[in-house]
C-alpha cells in the first residue's frame, strides 16, 4: 500500500527535472581500485540480464538498537538478559518515513515500483527488486561487466563501483549487487581435510588416561567433553535450539550423523536435526558436505538432544555469459540475515564456519552485514564464527588500496564486533595454538568497549613487535577458543579426519547452546550476545591458552600469552566454571 507521505513525493519527483530529480549529483559509494584479486574482466554484462537488487535503506534507531544491545548484554546492567523482540527490534531499525519516500520515489522515478518488490522486510530496511542491468546502470551511474573467476570458470555480473545522488548517501547503506564479488570460491569454507592424520581406526583403545592420550591427535566427541567438562551435564530437548549456517551447497546429511552417532556418542543414537532451506537452498542427501556434516555432527553430537536445525543457504547460481536466462545474483550472508530476521523465533545460538579477507569486502557490505548481527544479538541469539585458518593471513598479504604493502589480513566476519570469534587450539598435554588459527585486528570496525582493557593490556605487553603490520586501533579477535585439529567425521559413511576453526566454531556453539539450557532451567533466559559476558565475568570460565602462535604473511603472527591474546582469545570453555558465572 502506498502511503500518503509517498504519493505526495511520487508527485514531487515527478515534477522536478529527469536528471537532477532534486537528489543532487551522484557521488561514489564504493569503488575498488582493480578488479579484485581471483577475478578478471570477461564481457560487457547483457543490458537486458536481471539482477535481483537488494536496497539496504538508513535504519531509523539503529543507535537505540546498539544501546539496547548493550544494556541487554553487559552482565551489570539492571536490563541483562531483557532481550527484545522481533517487533521491537523493528521498530528500531525501521526507515525513517522520509528515507522510505525518498528512496521509493526515486526507484519509481527510474520505472521501478518497490510494490513489486521480490522481499521486503517487516521493517521496511530492506527491499529487493528485480532491475535489468541497464537500469542499474542508470540508477548507479555504473558500468555492470561480467567477470570471470581466474581459478575455476565461475561468472559473476559486477560493477567496479557506484554512486548514488548525494542526497541518498543519507538515506542508502548498501545496494548490492555491486562491488562485493564475493563469490563461491571466495567465500571459502574454513575446514579441510587431513588426509594422513591419524583416525580413531589408528588410535590405541586401551589408553585409560583422562581425557585419554589419542585425544592429542584424534578428537571425538567424548575428548571435547572431557576437556571442555561438559561430560557430567544432561540437557533437555525443550529449553534452546541451535542453527548451524550452511552455505556453497553443502548438505547435512541424516545418514551420516546416525552413523556418527552410533560410533561416538551411542547415548544419543536416534538424535536427529532439521534442514530449512533459504532462497532455494537444497538438501541433496546423496551429495554430504565435508564442512555441514563437520558443523552438524559435532553441534548435535556435543549438544544432542538440544534440537538443531542446519539451515541450507541457496547462493549464487552461477552466471552462464552466453545464456539469456537470468540468475540470483543476489549476496549469500544478506539473504539468510533477511530470512531469519523475518522469522518470529529463532534458535538462541548460531554458528557459521563461513569467511573471508576482510579487504575483499565493500566497506558498506561489511556494515551492513555486521549490523544485521548485532540486531540478531539484541534478539537474544549468539553468534559464532570461525576465525579463519590462515593465522595473520594468507598469500602475499599485499593491500588492494593501491598502496600494494605487506599488511595483516584480518577475515570477516570474524572481525565484526557483533559476533563471537573462535579460534583453534591443539593438542591437551598442554592445550596450545594451533598454527593457522585466524587473529588479529579488523581495519574496518574500530575496538569496541567491551574489549578496551584486554586488548590494551595485550598491546602494551608486546611492545613494538608486529608494529605497522595490523590495527591497533581495530577490533580484536578471535575471543575464545576451541580444538581445531583431527576431528573424526562421517562422510558418506567413512570417517576422515577434518581441520580447521570450523571444527571449533560448532564446538564452543554447542557448549553454549548447554548453558542456555542450564541457564533456563534455573528460570533465566538465553545469554544472547555474548562478548561483554565473556571479556567481564565469565573471562575466568576459560583455559587460558599461553603458548603458540599463528604465523602468516612471512612473520611468526601473535604469540598467545596469559589473558586475551588475538591467537586464542581467552582461551577454550570449562563448562563447569561457566555455569557458576553465568
Ligand atoms: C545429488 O547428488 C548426487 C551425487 O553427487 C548427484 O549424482 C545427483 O545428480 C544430485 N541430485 C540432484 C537432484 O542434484
Ligand atoms: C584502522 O582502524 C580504524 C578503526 O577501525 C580505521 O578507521 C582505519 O581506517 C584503519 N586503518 C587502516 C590503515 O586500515
Amino acid at each position: 500500500m502506498l502511503s500518503p507521505l509517498l504519493l505526495l513525493s511520487l508527485v514531487a519527483v515527478s515534477l522536478a527535472s529527469p536528471l537532477g530529480r532534486g537528489l543532487g549529483d551522484f557521488q561514489v559509494k564504493h569503488a575498488w581500485d582493480a578488479v579484485p584479486a581471483g577475478w578478471e574482466y570477461h564481457s560487457p554484462a547483457p543490458a537486458d540480464h536481471v539482477l535481483h537488487m537488494h536496497f539496504a535503506l538508513k535504519q531509523g534507531k539503529f543507535d537505540e538498537l546498539l544501546r539496547h544491545l548493550a544494556e541487554v548484554s553487559e552482565p551489570q546492567h539492571e536490563r541483562y538478559g531483557q532481550h527484545l523482540s522481533k517487533e521491537e527490534v523493528d521498530a528500531l531499525v525501521a526507515p525513517h518515513p522520509d528515507t522510505l519516500s525518498t528512496v521509493e520515489g526515486w526507484l519509481a522515478a527510474h520505472g521501478l515500483d518497490p510494490e513489486n518488490a521480490i522481499h521486503r522486510s517487516s521493517s521496511g530496511d530492506s527491499i529487493t527488486l528485480k532491475v535489468s542491468v541497464s537500469q542499474a546502470e542508470k540508477l548507479l551511474d555504473s558500468k555492470y561487466n561480467v567477470y570471470r573467476a581466474k581459478d575455476d570458470s565461475e561468472y559473476v555480473v559486477r560493477t567496479m563501483g557506484y554512486s548514488l545522488p548525494e542526497a541518498l548517501h543519507d538515506h542508502i547503506n548498501l545496494v548490492s549487487p555491486t562491488t562485493y564479488f564475493g563469490g563461491l570460491q571466495r567465500m571459502k569454507t574454513t575446514s579441510f581435510v587431513e588426509p594422513d592424520a591419524p583416525t580413531v581406526e589408528s588410535a590405541d583403545e586401551s589408553d585409560f588416561a583422562i581425557p585419554p592420550a589419542s585425544c592429542n591427535t584424534v578428537i571425538t566427541p567424548e575428548c571435547l567433553r572431557v576437556l571442555y567438562n561438559t561430560a557430567g551435564y544432561t540437557p533437555s530437548a525443550k529449553r534452546t535450539s541451535l542453527g548451524v549456517v550452511g552455505y556453497l551447497e553443502e548438505y547435512a546429511s541424516n545418514a551420516d550423523l546416525r552413523t556418527f552417532l552410533s560410533r561416538f556418542r551411542s547415548d544419543l543414537a536416534g538424535t536427529t536435526f532439521s534442514t530449512v532451506r533459504v532462497n532455494g537452498g537444497g538438501n541433496n542427501q546423496s551429495d554430504p558436505g565435508v564442512e555441514a556434516n563437520l558443523d552438524i555432527q559435532y553441534t548435535v553430537g556435543l549438544s544432542g538432544p538440544i534440537p538443531n536445525t542446519y539451515y541450507s543457504t541457496g547462493g549464487r547460481p552461477p552466471f552462464v555469459p552466453d545464456s539469456t536466462t537470468p540468475t540470483n545474483t543476489n549476496e549469500p550472508y544478506l539473504d539468510w540475515l533477511n530470512f531469519i530476521l523475518g522469522q518470529k523465533t529463532i534458535p538462541h545460538v548460531f554458528t557459521t564456519s563461513y569467511g573471508e579477507p576482510e579487504q575483499t569486502i565493500p566497506k558498506d557490505y561489511a556494515i551492513t552485514v555486521c549490523n544485521r548481527f548485532a540486531e540478531l544479538g539484541a534478539r537474544g541469539s549468539s553468534i559464532f564464527f570461525s576465525s579463519g585458518d590462515f593465522g595473520v593471513g594468507g598469500g602475499d598479504c599485499l593491500t588492494n588500496d593501491g598502496t600494494n604493502v605487506r599488511r595483516f589480513q584480518p577475515t570477516f566476519p570474524a572481525g565484526c564486533p557483533f559476533v563471537t570469534a573462535v579460534g583453534g587450539t591443539v593438542g591437551t598435554n598442554p592445550e596450545t595454538t594451533v598454527g593457522f588459527t585466524g587473529g588479529g585486528f579488523s581495519n574496518l570496525f574500530p575496538r569496541p568497549k567491551y574489549q578496551d582493557a584486554a586488548v590494551t593490556g595485550y598491546l602494551g605487553a608486546i611492545g613494538n613487535s608486529n608494529a605497522g603490520l595490523f590495527n591497533n586501533t581495530g577490533r580484536g579477535y578471535p575471543d575464545v577458543a576451541a580444538q581445531g585439529r583431527g576431528f573424526q567425521v562421517v562422510v558418506a559413511g567413512r570417517v576422515i579426519s577434518v581441520g580447521g576453526t570450523s571444527a571449533s566454531s560448532p564446538t564452543i556453539a554447542a557448549i553454549f547452546a548447554l548453558l542456555n539450557d542450564y541457564r533456563i532451567s534455573r528460570g533465566g533466559g538465553p545469554l544472547g550476545f555474548l562478548n561483554p559476558l565473556i571479556y567481564s565475568t565469565a573471562r575466568t570460565g576459560f583455559n587460558d591458552i599461553t603458548t603458540g602462535n599463528n604465523p602468516g604473511c612471512g612473520t611468526n603472527g601473535f604469540a598467545a600469552r596469559a589473558g586475551w591474546d588475538p591467537a586464542t582469545g581467552f582461551g577454550t570453555p570449562d563448562f563447569v566454571k561457566l555455569q557458576a558465572l553465568v
